[in-house]
């Protein structure tokens, strides 16, 4: 590998790691939330070059613990994004990380519920 090529890699990697000044806002602080703990590329993706492929919830749950351990910490939100008639779907059905959340529920119930997502 050439010395230019790895500085690119370098930097792109610096890229995906600092929030995009359009991230920081606070509904969409999930990045920053997590390069603040250090939460590296590895412990969501697996993988050492990550790729499209899906991050697992598992991932998120080594950290964030399940479902139950989910709908616990949320229990004061009405109605409970984590315990739903949606059942145990993936986290990143909603959460994101490079990109602003979506509450999914949101797709069906517009208007209806009010979330404080980060
Ligand atoms: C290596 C551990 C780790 C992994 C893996 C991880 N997180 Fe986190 N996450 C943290 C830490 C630490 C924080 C910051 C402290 C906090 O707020 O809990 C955080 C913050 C968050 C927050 C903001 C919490 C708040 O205070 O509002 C959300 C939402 C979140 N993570 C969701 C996820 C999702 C979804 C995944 C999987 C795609 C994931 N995390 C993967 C450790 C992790
Ligand atoms: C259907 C959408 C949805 C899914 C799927 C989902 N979440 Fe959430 N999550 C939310 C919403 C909405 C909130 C904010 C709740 C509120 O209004 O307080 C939230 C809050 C959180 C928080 C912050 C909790 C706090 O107040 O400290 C963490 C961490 C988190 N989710 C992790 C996860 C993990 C891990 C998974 C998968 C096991 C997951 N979520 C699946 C919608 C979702
Ligand atoms: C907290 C978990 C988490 C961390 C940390 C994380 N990612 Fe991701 N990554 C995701 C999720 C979830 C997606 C799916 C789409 C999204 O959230 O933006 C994704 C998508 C991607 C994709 C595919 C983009 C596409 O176009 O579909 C790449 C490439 C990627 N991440 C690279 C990285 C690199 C490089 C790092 C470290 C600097 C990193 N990710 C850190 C969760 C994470
Ligand atoms: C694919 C569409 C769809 C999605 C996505 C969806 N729902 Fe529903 N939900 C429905 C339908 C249909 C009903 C039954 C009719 C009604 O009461 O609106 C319902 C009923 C409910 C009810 C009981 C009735 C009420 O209005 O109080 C709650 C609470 C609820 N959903 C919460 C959620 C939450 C939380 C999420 C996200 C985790 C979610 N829903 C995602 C379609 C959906």
């Amino acid at each position: 590998m050439t010395r230019a090529s790895s500085f690119t890699i370098l930097i792109c990697g610096l890229l995906w790691a600092l929030p995009s000044p359009s991230q920081q806002a606070s509904s969409r602080s999930l990045p920053a939330h997590h390069a603040k703990a250090g939460v590296h590329c590895f412990d969501c993706h697996q993988e050492e070059k990550p790729t499209k492929k899906a991050v697992a919830s598992e991932s998120c749950m080594t950290c964030h613990g399940d479902y139950p351990a989910m709908k616990a910490v949320t229990k004061d939100a009405k109605p409970n994004p984590h315990g739903s008639h949606l059942g145990e779907i993936p986290c990143t059905e909603c959460h994101r990380q490079h990109q602003p959340p979506v509450v999914k529920c949101l797709e069906c119930h517009e208007g209806k519920f009010k979330f404080h997502m980060k």
